[in-house]
């Protein structure tokens, strides 16, 4: 069986590279090696046994190529960054959508055997996550906004009494409010997949990653991935920045964890036409995220918190992971005590230029950052 992975020379795409070719599948990468991510070209960490070919999914001409030899399809490639999206748009919307647009135009227009197409959708699709209220259950408030520098709570509040939430694990039920550009293409992508792979009987399965984390990542990339950006900074003997208190919470999975959850979707019936989350269900201050990483590093250096409010950045998000684990039987196995352990390891070796500060001022120079 070959398999197509396009972003496949990416952070999460060439670890399920890596992973179909010990599984014994033919595997063709298609990736445009975008400069912001591969600064250096071909990664070293490139499987040699995976086919590379060099293209855009914005060529339709050249995608068809590809999607004519393969039997499954996982779709990874796209522009991936929250805060950038919110002033490049027009190059999100015309990678992100325009490209799994043409994708989709030639599994429907043109002759193939493509008999599974995954797709990577995102967590950020909900904004934020689900509380519970004492007085009112369970709801799900509006994103925040803020309108002075002077922010005393950084919570939520109940969108019906304005009382305290609690937040709660968040399912793939949860009413979707994208926060950001990027949020709105993944959502766009994950919908339209889904509706011709259910009006043309092509089975599609969108797998919303929560925050993954491992190996690969680039280091010196500085619109995407906090564990990356925090190393980079720490790495190179910076404080690692942290907007508002850092008690803001995210769900961390580990890399080989959602390589697992994309096996598992590509192999099981169970999955297909589904949507599922895939994070840990466990969720993690930011700022403890930085101070973990601190402290693996030995590092005398201590977080910067800048209590300013990132626009469009949510308070707290995890998974319910309830749905893939019934029906994929998937439960994440790696500890982030034990995983970002082993990303400090890998990143010793790893180049990391620090560019969070040209990336913060751009978010400034934009009205981003209050
Ligand atoms: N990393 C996360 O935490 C996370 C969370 C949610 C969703 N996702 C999604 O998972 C997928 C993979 O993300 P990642 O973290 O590995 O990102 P990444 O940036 O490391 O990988 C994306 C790859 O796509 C390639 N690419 C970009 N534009 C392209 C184009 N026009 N044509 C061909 N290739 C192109 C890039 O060169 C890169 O190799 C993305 O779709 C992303 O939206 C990632
Ligand atoms: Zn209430």
């Amino acid at each position: 069986m070959k398999i197509l992975v396009t972003g496949g020379a990416g952070f999460i795409g060439s670890h399920l590279v890596d992973s179909l070719v010990r599984k014994k599948y033919k595997v063709i990468i298609l990736d445009n090696l975008t400069p912001q991510v591969h600064p250096d070209g071909i990664p070293d960490y490139l499987n040699l046994k995976a086919t590379f070919i060099k293209g855009d999914v914005r060529n339709r001409n050249k995608l068809r190529e590809v999607v004519k030899e393969v039997d499954a399809i996982f779709h990874f490639a796209a522009a991936v960054g929250v805060g950038q999206s919110q002033y490049e748009i027009a190059h999100y919307v015309k990678t992100n959508i325009q490209g799994t647009a043409n994708l989709l135009d030639i599994l429907v227009n043109e002759k193939h055997k493509v008999k599974k197409l995954i797709v990577a959708s995102s967590m950020s699709i909900y904004g934020e996550g689900m509380y519970k209220c004492k007085k009112c259950g369970k709801v799900k408030p509006e994103l925040r906004d803020y309108k002075s520098e002077e922010i005393d709570n950084w919570e939520p509040s109940c969108p019906i009494c304005k009382g305290d939430l609690k937040p709660i694990p968040t399912d793939e039920e949860t009413p979707l409010k994208s926060n950001s550009i990027y949020a709105i293409t993944k959502k766009e992508q994950e919908e339209m997949s889904l509706l011709i792979g259910k009006t043309y009987g092509i089975p599609v399965v969108s797998l919303r990653f929560f925050n993954v984390y491992g190996p690969g990542q680039s280091l010196s990339n500085p619109y995407t991935g906090v564990c990356a950006i925090f190393l980079s900074r720490i790495k190179n003997n910076n404080p690692p920045v942290i907007y508002e208190d850092g008690l803001q919470t995210r769900d961390f999975i580990w890399v080989g964890d959602v390589v697992k959850a994309c096996i598992l979707s590509l192999e099981n019936e169970n999955a297909n036409y589904e949507i599922f989350n895939v994070g840990t269900g466990k969720p993690i201050t930011i700022k403890k995220i930085a101070e973990i990483l601190i402290k693996l590093f030995k590092k005398d250096i201590k977080p910067q918190i800048t209590y300013k409010f990132r626009k469009g950045d949510v308070r707290h998000c995890y998974a319910d992971i309830s749905k893939i684990r019934k029906k994929l039987n998937f439960e994440p196995e790696v500890s982030l005590e034990e995983g970002l352990k082993k990303l400090i390891n890998w990143s010793k070796k790893a180049k990391a230029i620090d560019k969070f500060s040209h990336a913060e001022k751009e978010l400034k120079r934009k009205g981003l950052v209050r």
